[in-house]
């Protein structure tokens, strides 16, 4: 795919067929994340991929009861019992780094560049994205984050859903460039 129409024509995705993703599918889209810069090259980035309804189903609802925690004004729009957090996505990936206080900037700035990649990748595949910021919230849970795969010492820094979309997205719109200044 030319590059401009995958930069342009990539749009957040939130409704998905049943239809899973192939290992392979799923492995290309993670190469793509990994050709990413890191700072230093240290190239920091682990993945957890769930394919699991149920675990996924998990996140979710956890998700909803710290989003209504941390923001009185959602409580009724996250009361209700759709998934709202993960659209019933065949596949969630959490992209991790391990904790160390000196490197969690670097860390999460790696994984989001990454991230973009893999965005990019899958939609040349055919296949839908949507970052899932919410989801970090769970980062305050350990638990929780025991219970879905990611080590106690490991950060959950992005967290994303990849699928097959029920439907053919709508073009994106953007504004222009909004330059503060241009110095020569
Ligand atoms: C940091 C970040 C967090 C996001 N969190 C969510 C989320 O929790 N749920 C969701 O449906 N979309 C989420 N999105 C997707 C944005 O809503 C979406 O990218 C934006 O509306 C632009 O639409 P587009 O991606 O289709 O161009 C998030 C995007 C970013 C960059």
């Amino acid at each position: 795919m030319e590059l401009d129409a995958c930069i342009k024509g990539r749009r957040s995705v939130r409704a998905y067929t049943d239809e899973p993703v192939s290992k392979e599918q799923i492995e290309t889209v993670l190469e793509a994340g990994t050709w990413a810069p890191t700072g230093m090259y240290r190239e920091p980035l682990r993945f957890v991929v769930i394919e699991d309804k149920n675990l996924i189903r998990y996140v979710s609802d956890e998700t909803k009861a710290l989003v209504k925690q941390a923001m009185p004004q959602m409580v009724k729009q996250f009361s209700t019992k759709e998934d709202i957090i993960c659209y019933n996505v065949p596949v969630l990936i959490l992209v991790c780094t391990e904790k160390d206080a000196q490197w969690s900037q670097v860390n999460l700035l790696d994984s989001v560049l990454a991230t973009q990649n893999m965005f990019l990748k899958a939609y040349e595949l055919g296949l839908g994205t949507c970052y899932m910021g919410f989801i970090a919230l769970l980062n305050s849970k350990p638990e929780v984050l025991k219970k879905i795969g990611i080590p106690q010492n490991y950060d959950m820094t992005v967290p994303f859903i990849l699928g097959h979309p029920k439907t053919k997205q709508g073009a994106g719109k953007r504004k222009k460039p909004n330059v503060l200044k241009w110095i020569k």
